[in-house]
């Protein structure tokens, strides 16, 4: 068990046991001391910053539970602790709101609604590399935010789709999407090309965009987004393994014979051959068979490796749920 000054290490019982090193993913954190408060916790969090990042990128997650975190500022003030640079959303493809300082909502589309596993913003050439989630209130039941180890998933979809992984490896991902004026709530890609970009002159959005490897095409007021080819897998240097690193489940519109899809976005093989479905119906079913997903309480705050993790959310069964964000070089 890891043990910092602050910190004890604690178990939950939907962790997984990595089979390569029998670590347990993710880490969770507790107070080491009784005398918890959000200034306690800052002050760990300073004084354990070289622990703390040795711990993220072995496990790759670290969830911080039992501490008095109750509030968007104590939890911009527990991100501000990091020393983190904040990552500015630009081009990305969610509706979100600042509440405060650094923090935002994580997504503004209905809680019933799920969203599929993803690197956030693997899309473009700037992404966060950690990512800072905070339970404000806690869900009545659901709502998990999963997470899996993306080497893991590499490995697995290797073995079972080489070829397509291959063609992958290759070609890389072209990823498109449909974004209006205005933001729309009712989808998890629902941010408008005003609000990616943040402006209302199409002709910034487009200098913008274009930074990010991004081109629009616009059909009146709504652009076209067509970001890549970009790689789909990445090497993960501080590892030695190679990642799934992309959007594709979370971009991928569902097979073309079923109707009624009413995703704003696709994605194709950076050739512009399509994505087989069967490996992506494999893809959703090894995500799920390998991920944890840990019921949020309130207060918990999860740092995430954005190089090593990818994350979701499951749909909200029961109300209420607020969980925030905040994204970091
Ligand atoms: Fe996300």
């Amino acid at each position: 068990m890891a043990t910092g000054k602050f910190f004890q290490e604690v178990e939950v019982p939907q962790q997984k046991s990595q089979i390569q090193n029998h670590l347990l993913f993710p880490a969770v954190l507790s107070p080491a001391a009784t005398d918890s408060s959000v200034c306690v916790l800052e002050d760990a969090i300073r004084a354990e910053k070289a622990w703390l990042e040795c711990l993220l990128n072995e496990r790759g997650a670290i969830l911080f539970r039992g501490f008095p975190v109750t509030s968007p500022d104590d939890f911009n003030d527990v991100v501000e602790a990091f020393g983190y640079p904040e990552a500015i959303y630009v081009g990305g493809r969610a509706s979100r709101t600042k509440v405060v300082g650094r923090v935002y909502t994580a997504n503004e589309c209905p809680p019933h609604m799920g969203i599929p596993f993803h690197h956030e913003m693997s899309y473009v050439p700037d992404f966060p590399t950690k990512l800072v989630f905070f339970c404000e209130e806690e869900p009545g039941k659901g709502g998990e935010t999963p997470i899996v180890l993306s080497h893991i998933i590499y490995e697995r979809m290797k073995e079972k789709h080489p070829e397509f992984v291959a063609r992958l490896e290759e070609h890389g991902l072209t990823y498109i999407k449909f974004a209006g004026d205005e933001d729309d709530p009712s989808s998890f890609t629902g941010s408008s090309w005003k609000s990616a970009y943040k402006t209302d002159d199409k002709s910034v959005a487009e200098e913008r965009a274009a930074k990010l490897g991004t081109k629009l095409e616009w059909m009146g007021n709504t652009a076209k987004v067509i970001t890549g080819p970009v790689p789909a897998i990445r090497f993960d240097k501080e590892s030695g393994r190679k990642t799934w690193f992309n959007s594709l489940s979370a971009s991928y519109s569902g097979p073309a014979s079923e109707k009624g899809s009413n995703r704003n976005t696709t994605v194709e093989l950076g050739n512009a051959d399509p994505i087989p479905d069967d490996a992506m119906e494999d893809l959703m079913k090894i995500l799920e068979e390998e991920c944890v997903a840990i019921p949020w309480k309130k207060g918990d705050v999860l740092l995430v490796n954005n190089l090593m993790v990818l994350h979701s959310r499951r749909p909200l069964l029961k109300p209420p749920r607020r969980v925030l964000a905040s994204l970091c070089k």
